[in-house]
């Protein structure tokens, strides 16, 4: 439990990202963004032509991938030979989805998330504080109503019709919501970014953390 793990869950576009961020950087750890790396396997597999729904090949794929820490402030996740405009493009947002409902990615991708953060991170995604890292010992779980997620995706990718923002968005929920039924973990706290604006996101989580950890220090 003392392991220095902040476990952030959430739908697509309920600010987890520019959350779990700021966080790392003020508390000193590596942040991993875990969606990275099904999107990176996903890029690979359009890259490759290797089918999505192809879980064998899939996860011959991953053995060939690398996933490190940059040397940055904060420390993020990065795979090689895919630059982080690849990971966002129409055709990985429409096939992750596919790529990640399979049980033999899931538990390969896992077990690297694991060794990622042992010493300590945040780390964000959809299973992290119910599957990856059950004893994190701080877990937030992040909600936004669909209108707010839609219009923070459409800041984050200028350019794109907003309607079509919105669509990919509903139909990215629907799926992966047969992989993760998102619910917050037992424990964890849930924050509505939608209500709070992102300071204000971010001065709450740092006082979760901070209170929590401090009495594990006494
Ligand atoms: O967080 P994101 O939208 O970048 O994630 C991309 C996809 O990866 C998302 O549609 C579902 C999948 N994902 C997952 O299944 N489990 C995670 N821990 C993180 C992401």
């Amino acid at each position: 439990m003392i392991r220095r793990v902040v476990a952030i869950d959430g739908a697509a576009g309920s600010g987890k990202s520019t959350l779990a961020r700021g966080l790392a950087l003020e508390l000193g750890v590596p942040y991993i963004n875990t969606g990275l790396m099904y999107r990176g396997l996903t890029a690979a597999a359009l890259q490759h032509g290797v089918d999505p729904e192809d879980e064998g090949a899939l996860v011959g794929l991953l053995d060939g991938m690398s996933f490190t820490l940059s040397r940055t402030n904060p420390p993020e996740l990065e795979i090689e030979g895919y630059a982080s405009a690849a990971l966002t493009t129409r055709d990985v947002e429409l096939t992750v989805s596919t790529v990640a409902r399979h049980p033999g990615v899931r538990e390969r991708l896992r077990i690297l998330q694991r060794s990622l953060g042992e010493d300590g991170a945040v780390m964000e995604g959809r299973d992290i504080a119910t599957v990856v890292f059950p004893d994190a010992s701080i877990k937030l779980f992040l909600v936004a109503d669909e209108g707010e997620r839609s219009a923070r995706r459409a800041r984050e990718r200028l350019g794109y019709d907003p309607t079509d923002i919105a669509e990919a968005l509903r139909l990215r929920d629907a799926r992966d919501a047969r992989t993760n039924p998102l619910k917050a973990a037992p424990g964890a706290t849930v924050i509505d970014t939608g209500a709070l604006d992102i300071e204000a996101s971010l001065a709450e989580a740092l006082r979760i953390v901070r209170l929590a950890w401090d009495e594990d220090e006494s």
